[in-house]
């Protein structure tokens, strides 16, 4: 059963999206299968591909983002009759989670088959596997899978489309701006719905372990799994989305409390600054930046990184973020707005 994803959203433009047709995927698995990179749409945000079995091809992702070498990267795959390839152990609990939330916004941390190169594990006896749900980038893992030439292609290794540390593309344009000549091809799908990175779920331990939440939730797995969600520990795996300075912004972003935001918006007066909030602007502040983000979690989700994309290019002194609700709902755009504002 596909995750669903409500169908109201505010998109971020009225532009229409020229969905990619089969002769521009198949163009684009051919690349991967070349070794070259392909950023490709998925329900989350963008992300930057390649061929996961050809490390030579996974080192230019490295490069086009800046990224440190050991740090491990998701393998993408087009169905789960793909993940033995990928995962020695498959525990029961993964297969209960594939059912209910693949294809979706869902990676989980496995243990390694034997031959799963170091550059997409970073070394670590673990990879993380995710079956995306978004059309496009299903069309083009489906069409990349298969054998040719001797060889067996069967994951696309594809961590976020932007610079290190940077927020995660959520439009083709983002990606375009962000990557640009890095990139071989761009698949353009339009707006991401989801709009933050999956939630990952580590099941390489013998329990589960959230490491990155995202849109679905741990009570959501818990539901499924029928067994309690932990939060990490110290044994916990690297993961660069766990810095605590990551997906920010340019500009200083700092988050304040609905309560506190009158007096920050006074001890700034004279500076230039921009606000995302959820409450409209007050009609005395006119003149500020000011952008009013949707009040249900899936659309704020949806608009976030697009939002704060745009905010940054007004090159204020400051963006002040209004703390969404503490809710357990939230915990995923809470998550990525508190590493933005650790810059
Ligand atoms: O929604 C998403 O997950 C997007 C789309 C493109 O699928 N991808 C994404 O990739 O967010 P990336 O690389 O930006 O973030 C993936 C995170 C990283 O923090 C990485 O450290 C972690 O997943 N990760 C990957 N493999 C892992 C492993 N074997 N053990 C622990 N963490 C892992
Ligand atoms: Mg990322």
């Amino acid at each position: 059963m596909p995750f669903g994803v409500p169908r109201e959203r505010r998109l971020h433009s009225d532009r229409v999206p020229a969905i990619p047709d089969s002769s521009e995927i198949e163009r684009a698995a051919a690349v991967l299968r070349a070794g070259g990179l392909v950023a490709f749409p998925t329900e989350t945000v963008y992300g930057l591909g390649a061929d996961a079995s050809n490390p030579a091809a996974v080192a230019k992702i490295f490069a086009a983002k800046g990224r440190p070498q050991d740090h491990p990267v998701i393998v993408h795959l087009a169905g789960i009759e793909l993940l033995p390839l990928w995962a020695g152990e498959i525990p029961a609990g993964a297969h209960q989670l594939a059912a209910a939330f693949w294809p979706g916004p869902l990676t989980l941390i496995l243990k390694r088959a034997p031959g799963v190169p170091d550059c997409v594990t970073g070394g670590q006896d673990t990879v993380g596997l995710r079956i995306p749900g978004h059309p496009v980038a299903l069309e083009l893992l489906q069409v990349f899978a298969g054998e040719e030439g001797g060889r067996r292609f069967s994951g696309v290794a594809a961590p976020s489309a932007n610079k290190f540390g940077r927020i995660s593309p959520t439009t083709a344009e983002h990606v375009r701006a962000e990557l640009g000549a890095a990139v071989d091809v761009v698949l353009d799908g339009g707006d991401c719905a989801v709009g933050i990175e999956s939630t990952i779920v580590d099941l390489s331990r013998g329990r589960a372990v959230l490491l990155r939440p995202g849109q679905i939730t741990p009570a959501q797995i818990a539901a499924v799994l029928g067994a309690e969600v932990d939060p990490p520990d110290a044994a916990a795996p690297r993961i660069s989305g766990t810095l605590d300075s990551h997906y920010a912004p340019r500009t200083p972003l700092h988050l304040v409390s609905a309560a506190e935001l009158p007096a920050k918006l006074a001890a700034l007066r004279g500076k230039r600054f921009a606000v995302l909030a959820r409450a409209a602007a007050p009609s005395r502040l006119k003149d500020v930046h000011w952008h009013t983000a949707p009040r249900a979690v899936e659309g704020y989700a949806h608009e976030l990184y697009a939002s704060l994309r745009r905010l940054d290019d007004l090159g204020c002194d400051a963006i002040l973020v209004e703390a969404p609700p503490a809710a357990a709902e939230w915990q995923g755009v809470n998550d990525r707005l508190r590493r933005a504002a650790s810059n």
